[in-house]
């Protein structure tokens, strides 16, 4: 299994070679100018390696055949798809972002769509192989974690192009999952980074405007009680994503980005009291009842009873009457 392991992952480092010499093809002009509106010129694709795989369904194919890989390697490293009349290439006319492992290694692609006649989903990655799981692959994590482990904190943002513009704007501590929420096994690998004992690390998250990942991340570190009083996240203004925020505003509006972070746990009651009216009664009744729960959650117990006076400012009402609403809801 060790010498599969080798192959794949040579198949895969011959997979990044070859997308990054498309890259610079005529044909991947689509590709040039994706990345030109983003704000990464030929420098940055190079830096991290981005490449362009042909609208074709055998260029790569063939290359790696020619270099001596046999199909079923291809296939066990992702890189082709098993169709009636045998195999063709997985990522076709897409922008071609290689993830590497902890330690530099290409273990597999996240792959977006470039041409709007392209059905098929807008990011397309590996798919699960003996060396690409994506549960626990973080991109950029390799480029950050000299960082990482220094400044003991982490910036978790929501894609390639977030990542990108993270460290071109000087955040260098920033990473992303991979077409996947943030989940425990993610946890388990930044732990390993922060190093085993981090009682001080940081983890602050940015989100889209859009909620989708919002919930699975806070539920992931919820979870994780030791974390949970360190995680923090940050929200771009205007539901920007770093990358957005990048263009519009420049490399230091990403870099003052992280100032704005609240506590995960403020955030979320935040974002529950907003949906209601609390001028009314109703409304803040309705509010308590929805957060408590949340508070009653919070296992630290350091931490409760300074979210439940949280909460209670936040709605107006008496520390008391949230305080017996948080321990109904435990
Ligand atoms: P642009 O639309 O080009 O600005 O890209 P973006 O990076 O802002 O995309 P978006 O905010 O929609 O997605 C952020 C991340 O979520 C991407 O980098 C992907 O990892 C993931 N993602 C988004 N759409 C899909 C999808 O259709 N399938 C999968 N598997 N992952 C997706
Ligand atoms: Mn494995
Ligand atoms: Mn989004
Ligand atoms: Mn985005
Ligand atoms: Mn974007």
């Amino acid at each position: 299994d060790h010498g599969n392991r080798a192959r794949l992952l040579a198949a895969n480092q011959a997979a990044a070679e070859f997308f990054a010499e498309q890259l610079l093809q005529p044909i991947a002009e689509v590709g040039r100018r994706f990345l030109g509106e983003r704000g990464f010129d030929a420098e940055a694709a190079k830096r991290f390696g981005v490449g362009f795989a042909p609208k074709s369904w055998d260029a790569l194919t063939k290359h790696l055949r020619g270099r001596g890989f046999s199909t079923e390697e291809l296939a066990a490293a992702g890189l082709v798809s098993q169709g009636d009349r045998g195999v063709y290439d997985r990522f076709r006319g897409r922008l071609v972002w290689p993830i590497r492992d902890v330690t530099g290694q290409t273990v597999g692609f996240g792959a977006r769509r470039l041409l709007d006649d392209d059905n098929g989903p807008k990011y397309l990655n590996t798919p699960e192989t003996a060396i690409y799981h994506k549960a626990q692959v973080l991109y950029g994590l390799d480029l950050a974690k000299r960082d990482i482990s220094r400044s003991q904190r982490v910036v978790v943002v929501e894609g390639y192009t977030d990542v990108m513009a993270c460290h071109l704007a000087g955040v260098t501590t920033a990473i992303a999952t991979c077409g996947t929420a943030f989940g425990v096994d993610h946890i388990k690998v930044l732990r390993r980074v922060l190093g085993d004992d981090s009682g001080v690390g940081e983890v602050v998250f940015t989100f889209d405007g859009d909620e989708a990942g919002q919930k699975a991340a806070m539920r992931a570190f919820a979870e994780e009680q030791r974390f949970a009083a360190q995680t923090f996240v940050a929200v771009a203004p205007d539901g920007l994503d770093p990358c957005d925020l990048r263009l519009a505003r420049g490399d230091h509006a990403v870099r003052t980005l992280v100032d704005t972070k609240v506590p995960m746990f403020e955030f979320v009651l935040r974002q529950i009291v907003g949906r209601y009216d609390l001028d009314t009664v109703e409304g803040r009744v309705s509010a308590l009842r929805q957060s408590a729960p949340v508070v009653a959650e919070i296992r630290d117990p350091a931490l409760r009873p300074g979210y439940s006076r949280e909460l209670a400012r936040m709605l107006g009402m008496d520390l008391g009457e949230v305080g017996r609403a948080v321990k109904a809801a435990t």
